[in-house]
């Protein structure tokens, strides 16, 4: 029997896409959807309407589902808890904090917020990445009581670093990132999102909290697991974080200090060899590639590689020796915020908790 799962923040830039990767899932049912009492009372098509224009705001790639167009947007307090197995949370952090924990307290909640991230007793996951960091969920469940738990995703600009240091911090031993992003718009979310006077024709070179987010996150997830707690990795991260006028998907240009020597070939072979050791490709949501490495120096590119895979694909190209180090390496990779960076990235999340028996 599939888990039944309610979507909260289902209206907005993440809840769409988790209303679109949930469509036909071989283990989740949606069968609650909630959002702010703006959208509560009304069905979904009329929910996603501009209230003064009338124009749908629907953001992902692929038409509407059927399934959700007459469903009805609840209030977060009707969600029935007796009557759901997990919670897909996309609301924004703030209002997240208080309302994530009421659900925790019964059932799992994924999050794509970062209400919960920097907690202790909270590991922020990327499956394939740091797995063993789901034991700390047990030591949540205990400390606070729960039998539920709050699971929570990266911030999409840390999701596409993290994926392609891991390897390298593993094998070569990493000691210093600089990383400048360019970040789509759909990552501001629509409320209040980026308005199209500021951001087309535009670079705006300054995201509020995100380069500390991406420091603090890239660490803890790095990080080893011992006798209940992370140990964050030692890395020093500086970054850049920018929006750009793209719709969907972050690039990021890195550049790496590492311990031991590396070059464009080692490199290749060490993201082959982690690709093949990965247990989690057999889940429903992961892409039958990880790591898509280009020679061309052109790539990646958000419009030619956001749809590799789903959007579940890290793209990376431009590797090149960093010569500022001693040792180092520098690359640009593509990451989609939306897939990989929130919905379908929990939604994987879910699955391998599932399979975990976590869920
Ligand atoms: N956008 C991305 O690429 C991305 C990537 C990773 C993580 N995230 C994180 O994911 C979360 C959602 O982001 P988003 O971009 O989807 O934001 P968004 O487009 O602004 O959507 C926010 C959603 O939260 C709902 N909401 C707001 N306040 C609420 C409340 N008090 N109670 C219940 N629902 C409430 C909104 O409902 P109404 O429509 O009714 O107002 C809407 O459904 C944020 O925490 C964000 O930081 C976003």
């Amino acid at each position: 029997m599939k888990k039944k799962v309610a979507i909260i923040g289902v209206t907005g830039s993440v809840g769409q896409e988790f209303v679109v990767s949930l469509n036909n899932h071989p283990w989740f049912e949606i069968v609650q959807i909630a959002a702010s009492n703006k959208s509560a009372g009304k069905k979904y098509l009329e929910s996603i309407k501009d209230a003064g224009s009338g124009i749908i705001n629907w953001h992902p790639a692929s038409p509407i589902p059927e399934y959700v167009k007459d469903m009805t947007v609840d209030k977060v307090e009707d969600i029935k808890i007796d009557n759901i197995d997990l919670v897909f949370s996309s609301i924004e952090s703030e209002a997240a904090r208080e309302i994530e924990s009421k659900f925790a307290k019964f059932v799992p909640v994924i999050s794509t917020s970062s209400a919960y991230r920097y907690d202790e007793d909270v590991p922020i996951l990327i499956p394939g990445i740091n797995d063993e960091h789901v034991d700390l969920i047990d030591v949540q469940k205990k400390n606070r009581n729960w039998n539920g738990f709050v699971a929570p995703i990266p911030n999409c600009t840390t999701t596409g670093l993290a994926i392609t240091l891991k390897p390298l911090y593993e094998q070569f031993g990493t000691n210093k990132v600089i990383m400048t992003s360019m970040q789509a718009i759909s990552g501001a979310g629509r409320t209040p999102g980026v308005p199209a006077m500021d951001i087309t024709d535009n670079i705006i070179p300054y995201i509020p909290n995100e380069e500390k987010k991406v420091r603090i996150e890239t660490a803890k997830i790095l990080g080893k697991i011992n006798e209940g707690k992370i140990n964050n990795a030692n890395i020093k991260i500086s970054c850049t974080c920018t929006r750009v006028p793209v719709i969907d998907g972050h690039t990021e240009s890195v550049s790496i200090e590492t311990s031991k020597p590396i070059d464009p070939t080692l490199v290749k072979k060490s993201y082959e060899e982690y690709f093949n050791d990965l247990n989690i490709l057999s889940l429903p949501s992961a892409p039958p590639k990880y790591y898509e490495i280009h020679d061309e120096p052109t790539r990646p590119q958000p419009r030619i590689d956001r749809e590799i895979n789903d959007g579940m694909t890290t793209s990376i190209g431009r590797l090149e020796k960093e010569i500022i180090f001693d040792h180092g390496i520098k690359y640009v990779l593509f990451s989609h915020n939306k897939k990989m960076g929130s919905a379908k990235g929990a939604i994987l999340l879910a699955e391998l908790l599932y399979k975990k028996g976590k869920i």
